[in-house]
């Protein structure tokens, strides 16, 4: 696409595109085959990651998806529960998968930012222990999301996790991570992975968000639990030949994309900063904690579609996660396009609202494959400025 045509690619942090050092990586990798074990680059990328979180293991997978199923896997036994945030990606954004390939109950807990607590989970294994055994559902998993996506990219404390995970523990159930931004909170909170990791059975890495690789995570555990999690893989049909083409991405992103998350996080901290000052934008994520923007641009008298189609028009792409407008900064949005893109919202409203659907005259689709149906996130009250 030449410049001319760019669009600010605010939608998600999954459309970075791979840079040239990174093409260049991934052009000289060394491979082998994969599903053998014998792919040294998805090799190492393998031993740096178990590094990293502090696990005996890990295994190579091409998405994150794949890792929350096969993990869940390992964790359960059909008609099990697993208890996750009612918001969670598991729940909103995986076609109910766990549901198919584990044959579990999700027992949902309702939070404000994705982030339970101890007395939440004692509620939830209450709900679920109502009725004596062999009645009730069992509880076998807790999985936790950090960051939390749909949460507004908010990130779980060391201390949180914590206070959960012993809870879990001492009631017999596992615990795990989707960390799909786990590096966002790293940088975010000075916390380690590993401590973070530390409060998990299974935790796993996605390199295809804000660290800029095309293909690739990472699901790390107990050696055991990996031995188990290559047969899922398998199973599933995830294992591969040549990967070492994609995981030289990722081991690529781990040298030279971490620490400028931070670049992110302050770039989603002035855009969430300059639309709080635009009247009628109710900002649910004033001080977001990472790379995300929740906003709800119904008080300008703009239907979220018209508002999207009216941003693409003006050369600025976001999306729309449960009623709110989401924006997500990476490492293909400058300080800059932040600028402009605050610049393109503040020309619309000051063109007449179009309140209906979409302007079929834009010919752009606002991402409607991120049109949820559940209900709208409530926004706290915007501060004043
Ligand atoms: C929190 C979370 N978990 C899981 C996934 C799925 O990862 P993938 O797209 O690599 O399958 C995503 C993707 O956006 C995510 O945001």
């Amino acid at each position: 696409m030449s410049s001319a045509q760019r669009l600010i690619p605010l939608v998600s942090d999954t459309e970075s595109q791979p840079t040239a050092a990174m093409r260049i990586a991934i052009a000289n990798a060394e491979v082998g085959d994969e599903q053998r074990g014998e792919d040294p680059t998805v090799n190492r990328l393998q031993a740096r990651v178990a590094e990293l979180l502090g696990k005996e293991a890990a295994l190579w997978f091409a998405g994150g998806t794949m890792c929350n199923f096969v993990a869940i896997k390992v964790h359960t036994q059909p008609a099990d529960a697993v208890i996750a945030d009612w918001m969670a990606h598991i729940i909103r954004a995986e076609s109910a998968g766990v549901a198919f390939s584990s044959a579990v109950h999700v027992e949902p807990i309702v939070s404000e930012r994705g982030i339970f607590n101890a007395s939440d989970l004692r509620a939830a294994l209450g709900r679920l222990r109502t009725t004596p055994s062999p009645y009730a559902p069992r509880p076998k998993l807790v999985c936790v999301e950090q960051t939390h996506n749909f949460g507004g990219g908010a990130v779980w404390s060391l201390g949180e996790l914590r206070a959960v995970s012993n809870l879990a523990g001492a009631e017999g159930l596992a615990v795990h991570m989707d960390g799909a931004r786990l590096l966002n909170a790293v940088v975010a909170s000075g916390t380690s992975a590993a401590e973070f990791a530390a409060t998990a059975d299974s935790v796993w890495l996605d390199f295809t968000k804000g660290l800029g690789a095309p293909i690739g995570a990472v699901l790390a555990g107990s050696r055991d639990f990996i031995a188990e999690a290559r047969r899922y893989k398998h199973v599933f049909a995830g294992a591969m030949r040549q990967a070492g083409i994609a995981a030289a991405g990722c081991l690529h992103a781990l040298d030279r994309h971490v620490e400028r998350l931070a670049d992110d996080h302050a770039n989603a901290g002035r855009l969430a900063d300059r639309l709080g000052q635009i009247e009628g934008i109710r900002v649910r994520t004033p001080a977001p904690e990472t790379n995300m923007v929740f906003f709800d641009p119904s008080g300008t008298g703009w239907s979220n579609g018209a508002f999207l189609a009216e941003l693409a028009v003006r050369g600025v792409r976001m999306g729309e996660v449960s009623g709110e407008i989401r924006a997500v900064t990476h490492l293909d949005v400058s300080r800059a396009d932040v600028d402009t893109a605050v610049a393109a919202i503040a020309a619309i409203l000051k063109t007449s609202p179009v309140a209906g659907p979409i302007a079929k005259s834009s010919g752009y689709e606002p991402d409607l494959h991120w049109r949820q149906t559940c209900p709208p996130i409530p926004c706290p009250p915007t501060p004043a400025h």
